[in-house]
């Protein structure tokens, strides 16, 4: 859960280093660094606790003008507190030796004890500073300590040296390593953290992600698990950790840079909410119609018959992308296909009771945070095909899955996830849609307007999103609670936990998600005396006994905001309304959700909040 990034070629490294590292920084934000290597073998290391903007300035200060070789690194800390001296690159005794890594080494604690009796010494307290006294250690096997060795056997030395290093490593990592003594080439290696190589004329890029290069080039090579580059600034080669050589055909991303920045919003996740439109009619374009199972299975080369044959279906996902599988569970039942929702880092002894005829179905936006992907591996182990439903091309969910459906919503940023939430939703919807049509659970009148009215969404959403000013007065009322309940039932009820979590994470405060019929059996006796309760109450067949648990509520003190739409609105008693247009049951969470993203956003807005980058968090969450 860190970004990292590498560039060789002409240019000045230090600035492109910088620049990458600003678009990886929704990777984590506590500590960050760069190092560049001239041509006459010097290193720059510049680190600093806080944010890319103040390494930026640092840099800023001068000196490594010179250097077209380099690393950088943008942290969310794992071992070791955010520090200057735990903020990568990292180095070796001899400071010649440089290391950035995403990832955590398991077996740090056993190389370091072996390291330090080989007289190492560690500055920092990360597992990462490890590699690079490792690299080291290889290199004194090599006998390059003395300064004789010849120039062109330093690419194969600091080849040998990272391949055995990293033949020792355990646990999850992507690294870019660059030897002083040799800085016409950089190493980078992948295991289960996200690597990507940037194609450009006498350039390469290396990055966590494309968006860190995208402005550069849009060829790209995503590196594998088990492998590891040499990359030069006009040429790369890839191997296999025991150093075989492998091939890539490079790919080029459709995504254009603009698309990761701000576009004159005030922070990227006010300009994801007002993408959600666009975000549900790209993962929707050309999916839907005809609504027979067809269309879908072809795109993702899933058998018809499979689908029929399908009794089960088990969401798998964590955060918001959990909620989305709690909505699918919901829309699956409501067909009369058996559905599970689990929390990825809980699904662990039901993966021991799938069989050939559950599907799967692991919900990420990144696509590489790893409780999911490790679910995804005990699922297909216990026998289950797997659905992968990602916003991102190329990422390790996609390599693991047997199937894979993109949501095409473009780059998310905001560490708060809202366009992709709609995306993911879509896709279930489609994929529901599919499923029952397939089984024969809808037919083809059904099947139609099921299809019509999801088509529908969008335009409902902007009208939503037309009614910001007045969901920002709302918020502004209550900026000030220190506790938010959401209450919901049914489809809606994960949106009441999705409301409450963008309120968690993005303002601090206390929030809580329940399904309204359980306030009653405990959570009720925590309201007081104005307490903010936010009712999520479009027209349901359960709509009756929602009223009268907000009036339950209310009776306790409780100050209710009711999202409603305007039949609704008249059997709900509330203080406040958001009102929404009116929409099938079925298909209310795909615009209940926004009134919430807004508010929680001008909660946070109003309290002073870091909204992109919250505390404590990071986008890609690539540890257990
Ligand atoms: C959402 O706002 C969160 N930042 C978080 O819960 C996120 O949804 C979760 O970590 C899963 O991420 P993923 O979709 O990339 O797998």
């Amino acid at each position: 859960m860190c970004g990292i990034t590498g560039y060789i070629g002409e240019q000045n490294a230090a600035d492109i280093l910088v620049d990458g590292l600003k678009r990886l920084e929704y990777r984590g934000y506590d500590s960050c660094g760069i190092a560049v290597v001239d041509s006459k073998n010097a290193l720059y290391l510049r680190r600093v606790s806080g944010r890319v903007a103040a390494l930026e300035t640092l840099v800023a200060k001068g000196p490594p003008k010179g250097g077209r070789t380099g690393v950088g690194h943008t942290r969310w800390a794992t071992h070791g507190a955010p520090s200057e001296d735990n903020a990568h690159p990292h180095t070796d005794c001899s400071e010649q030796v440089v290391v950035v890594h995403n990832g955590i080494i398991e077996n740090y604690l056993a190389l370091k004890e072996k390291l330090l009796a080989q007289g190492h010494k560690f500055k920092s307290e990360t597992d990462t500073e490890v590699i690079a006294h490792l690299i080291e250690e290889k290199l004194k096997h090599l006998h390059v300590q003395e300064k004789a060795v010849r120039s062109d056997m330093l690419e194969p030395v600091f080849f040998e040296a990272f391949r055995h290093a990293v033949g020792e490593l355990k646990g999850s990592f992507a690294l870019a390593v660059v030897w002083a003594r040799c800085p016409g080439m950089i190493m980078a290696a992948r295991m289960y953290s996200p690597l990507v190589i940037g194609l450009g004329k006498g350039e390469h890029f290396i990055a966590s992600d494309v968006s860190a290069f995208l402005k550069h080039t849009k060829r790209v090579i995503f590196v594998n698990d088990g492998e590891m580059a040499a990359v030069r600034k006009d040429s790369m080669d890839f191997y296999t950790f025991q150093g075989k050589k492998t091939s890539h055909e490079p790919v080029t991303i459709q995504w254009d840079s603009t698309m990761a920045e701000k576009g004159g919003y005030r922070h990227f996740m006010l300009k994801e909410i007002h993408e959600q439109a666009e975000a549900v009619e790209n993962t929707l374009r050309g999916r839907l119609l005809p609504l027979d199972g067809e269309v879908l299975g072809r795109e993702l080369l899933m058998p018809v018959e499979f689908m029929r044959a399908v009794e089960t279906v088990q969401f798998i996902a964590c955060g918001t992308a959990y909620h989305a599988g709690m909505v699918g569970r919901g829309l699956f039942e409501h067909f009369g296909i058996n559905a599970e929702a689990d929390f990825a880092s809980e699904f662990t002894d039901r993966a021991k009771l799938l069989d050939k005829n559950t599907l799967v179905v692991a919900i990420s936006q990144s696509g590489e945070t790893a409780d999911t992907i490790f679910a995804v591996r005990e699922a297909r182990a216990g026998g289950a095909k797997v659905l992968a439903i990602t916003n991102t091309v190329g990422s390790t969910l996609t390599r693991e899955a047997d199937y894979v459906l993109h949501t095409h919503c473009g780059p998310e940023i905001g560490v708060a996830s809202t366009k992709a939430f709609l995306g993911q939703l879509a896709a279930i919807y489609l994929v529901a849609g599919h499923f029952a049509a397939a089984k024969g659970l809808l037919d083809k009148t059904d099947a139609r307007a099921y299809a019509e009215e999801l088509l529908r969404i969008p335009r409902h959403i902007e009208e939503i999103l037309a009614r910001e000013a007045e969901i920002e007065k709302i918020a502004a009322a209550f900026a000030s609670s220190e506790h938010f309940l959401f209450i919901s039932r049914r489809l809606n009820f994960p949106i009441a936990l999705e409301g409450a979590l963008k309120i968690k994470e993005i303002s601090y405060v206390h929030a809580e998600g329940y399904a309204a019929g359980e306030m009653k059996h405990g959570p009720i006796a925590i309201i007081y005396k104005g307490m903010p309760l936010l009712a999520v109450a479009p027209s349901s067949s359960s709509l009756d006994l929602m009223a009268g648990n907000v009036e339950e509520a209310k009776a306790r003190g409780a100050d209710v905001v009711a999202i409603v739409d305007e039949d609704s609105k008249k059997t709900v008693k509330a203080s406040r309304y958001i009102v929404l247009p009116r929409t099938g049951e079925l298909f209310s969470p795909l615009l209940t959700v926004i009134p919430l993203q807004l508010f929680a956003y001008y909660v946070a807005l109003a309290k002073k909040c870091d909204i992109d980058k919250p505390r404590n968090l990071a986008k890609s969450v690539t540890v257990r």
